[in-house]
């Protein structure tokens, strides 16, 4: 038998927490021997529904679940944590900006920063989910100094596992066959989801697609706007299932590796590379292997990619003046 891994999972009374731990718990993200232990946290209103939570939980009888813990301490969820997914934000409330959003999310950041600093596990592997979910990222990495940058992550997954399916389903090939998706940038309206290296048996998407208008007028705004269309669908309610299946495939492929000939797509600390400078967290092309992920390099850009890509820097640079003055 393995030993337990330790999950920790932040707004674990929340929507998206509904479908993700029952998937975790029942061995969907690592694996039908791997036994985990769930280290819950969320705030101190929420204590009547993890009671709840946390019946559901025992009632599944998982065989994998050896433990379960329940707090409002962050340094009781993240103690010796191998993984930690941070899930709970502020939601956006009404006439609230995206700077009041940033504002509201900066606090909570930086003590779950601190907390992992001071009690995770070396070598722990951070997503963060919790909008807005680059620049949280980026504020957790700064307040986390003596744990590697590259221990912390951005979800771009679903904006790529969205991109996968729109072309799935226009080409009428299954989502499996397409390779090399990338969406670059923020988690916001200003990522670009590019078609340009992608391919289906070597074949480049773009050729077998043979419609720029509907790349430029259908494919990228769907990729871009899908999280609101969700929202105005669902009455309100945002995007759950599938954030929570983003988040299980994005933790696989980072701990068990990328496909051979293929990549996939997270927000992670620049590095500099094509023309991104260092120090914001924005989504790349990676490969993953032995844990660690790697930028793809060597991928040509055109003008028009550059452009886009540009614009997403400056509204990750905008969203890092907004909050710089907490970090100080
Ligand atoms: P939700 O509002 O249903 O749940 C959020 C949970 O976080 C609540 O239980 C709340 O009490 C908790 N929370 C708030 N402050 C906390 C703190 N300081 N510590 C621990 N928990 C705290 O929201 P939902 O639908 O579960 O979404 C969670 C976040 O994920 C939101 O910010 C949402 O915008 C974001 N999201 C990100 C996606 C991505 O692709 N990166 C996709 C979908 C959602």
């Amino acid at each position: 038998m393995k030993s337990p891994i330790r999950i920790s999972v932040t707004g674990a009374t929340g929507q998206i927490c509904y479908s993700l731990l029952f998937r975790i718990a029942a061995g969907d993200m690592l694996g039908k021997d791997q036994p985990i232990i769930l280290q819950l946290l969320d705030i101190p209103n929420a204590r009547p529904l993890f009671d709840g939570l946390v019946m559901e939980l025992q009632d599944c009888a998982f065989p994998l679940l050896t433990g379960l813990i329940t707090t409002d301490d962050p340094y009781t969820a993240f103690k010796d944590a191998d993984i930690a997914l941070l899930v709970g934000a502020r939601p956006r409330g009404e006439n609230m900006e995206r700077k009041d959003l940033l504002e509201a999310n900066g606090p909570i950041f930086i003590e779950q920063g601190k907390a992992l600093n001071a009690v995770a596990n070396r070598n722990v592997k951070v997503l963060v989910v919790g909008n807005p979910a680059n620049t949280n990222a980026y504020i957790t990495l700064k307040n986390s100094p003596d744990l590697n940058p590259k221990n912390f992550s951005a979800m771009l997954r679903l904006d790529h596992n969205r991109a996968l399916s729109q072309v799935a389903r226009k080409l009428s090939r299954p989502v499996t066959s397409i390779r090399k998706m990338i969406v670059w940038g923020n988690h916001s309206n200003t990522q670009y989801p590019d078609l340009s290296h992608s391919e289906i048996n070597n074949m480049p998407v773009t050729t077998l697609i043979d419609d720029d208008n509907w790349i430029a007028k259908s494919f990228v705004p769907t990729v871009q706007k899908r999280g609101m269309a969700i929202i105005e669908a669902r009455h309100g309610r945002s995007s759950a299932a599938s954030a929570a299946n983003a988040i299980i495939n994005h933790m696989q492929d980072w701990i068990f590796g990328t496909r051979e000939n293929d990549w996939t797509s997270m927000g992670i600390l620049s590095d500099g590379s094509y023309g991104i400078p260092e120090g914001v967290v924005y989504s790349f092309p990676v490969t993953c292997n032995n844990g660690h992920y790697q930028i793809v390099q060597g991928l040509e850009l055109s003008d028009f990619d550059k452009r886009k890509m540009q614009k997403s820097y400056e509204e990750l640079i905008t969203e890092q003046s907004t909050i710089m003055h907490l970090l100080t």
